[in-house]
């Protein structure tokens, strides 16, 4: 059976599915591994590296038992009928183009899909992802920053350390706080979740105090009604306006992103502040921001980079490798494909129809 990798034809993105590292666990699955020439360059990952691990290169690939990519799937996936996709799908915005595949007969692992449970952990790429771009969300915004972050002590002055706030404390928002801490920067964050509290402040952080309120069945937080928002904002304005830089990465999933700070508390930042607008891809925390674009009001620019795991790619990638090669131990038993709609991981993940749903699929 031929695991193909292919190279992500999207020129943002620097990631790969499979490193080199993981071809020989594949590999001792009972299947062959064909990789796209340059695949892996993006990542720091020379055709070279997978030849020695024992990979195939080629140019383009043909059509694969098992495909595994990054992002979502071009219009022609080199994947064979009846073989399997697996990758960050999206399948929101894929629909057709999912439809079509399952009509092939073609079944697909939308990574995103993972449930986030404990037997599943080291599947989730959501998880590993985000914890890529919490790390890169932070060193962007110091990279733009004007100052220093930790505080200096020398001869020509002291130099105060910069103030950092998180909002939003998911697995983005967590590596955010870590990496701002390590840095040396005064962190503070805050989260609807209250259990995020003593998880911010484990981090050496300080807790903004503005309105919590539990989260939902599926351990997401809820989308906040109008009056709930107007207070956060209140409250957070002082916070956002005092700090240099600003790190926002609040999700409600399958909604737009919650508008946290207002274009009039930006205002009211010094310039020379960053913003870093992890959720502008989803409309934004922030008001003003706008997806991959640097926006400046008054001396305070505004990012919105909608893929920071792509700028930590050699790592991102061998995260997200390895959660894959767990998802492949679960569906290639004995060096053949055998996908369980009933496993408690693949089943939630999967996008084409269950066996006993086929023929109900075509509105
Ligand atoms: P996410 O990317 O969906 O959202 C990021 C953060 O934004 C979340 O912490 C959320 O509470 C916060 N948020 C949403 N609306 C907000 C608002 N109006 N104001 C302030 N903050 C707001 O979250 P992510 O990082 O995907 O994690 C979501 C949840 O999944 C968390 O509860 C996390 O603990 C849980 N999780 C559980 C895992 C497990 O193994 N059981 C693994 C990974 C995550």
């Amino acid at each position: 059976m031929q695991v193909g990798i292919r190279s992500e034809h999207d020129e943002r993105e620097a990631r790969v599915a499979l490193t080199p590292a993981t071809v020989a666990s594949v590999i001792d699955l009972g299947c062959g591994v064909v990789v796209e020439h340059g695949a892996g360059e993006g990542a720091g990952f020379p055709d070279s590296a997978y030849e020695d691990a024992g990979a195939t290169l080629v140019t383009h690939l043909d059509r694969m038992d098992v495909l595994l990519s990054v992002g979502a799937l071009p219009q022609e996936p080199p994947v064979k009928p009846g073989g399997i996709a697996i990758g960050l799908v999206d399948p929101s915005a894929n629909d057709a183009l999912l439809t079509r595949l399952t009509a092939e007969g073609t079944s697909v692992v939308a990574m995103e899909a993972i449930p986030r449970s404990t037997l599943a952990q080291s599947m989730d790429a959501l998880s590993s992802q985000a914890t890529a771009a919490g790390y890169a969300a932070v060193l962007l915004g110091t990279t733009s920053l004007h100052k220093f972050m930790p505080m200096l002590v020398t001869a020509a002055g002291t130099m105060p350390p910069a103030k950092v706030l998180v909002l939003g404390v998911g697995v983005a928002g967590l590596q955010a706080i870590a990496t701002a801490r390590r840095l040396g920067a005064v962190v503070s964050a805050y989260d609807i979740r209250p259990e995020t509290r003593e998880q911010v402040e484990s981090l050496g952080a300080k807790f903004v105090d503005a309105p919590t309120q539990e989260m939902d069945e599926g351990g997401y937080a809820r989308a906040v009604d109008e009056d709930t928002a107007e207070r956060q904002r209140e409250i957070l304005a002082d916070a956002v306006a005092d700090s240099d830089l600003l790190v926002t990465t609040a999700q409600v999933p399958g909604r737009a992103a919650p508008r946290l700070v207002e274009a009039a508390t930006v205002a009211r930042m010094r310039p020379g502040s960053v913003i870093v607008d992890m959720a502008a891809g989803s409309g934004g925390n922030v008001e003003g921001s706008v997806a991959d674009t640097e926006v400046d009001v008054n001396g305070v620019r505004i990012l919105g980079p909608t893929n920071l795991a792509s700028k930590v790619a050699a790592d991102a990638s061998r995260m997200y490798a390895r959660n894959l090669l767990e998802v492949l131990k679960r569906v290639i038993v004995d060096g053949e494909l055998s996908v369980d709609p009933d496993d408690p991981v693949i089943g939630p993940a999967l996008v084409a129809p269950r066996p006993d749903d086929e023929g109900d699929s075509d509105e």
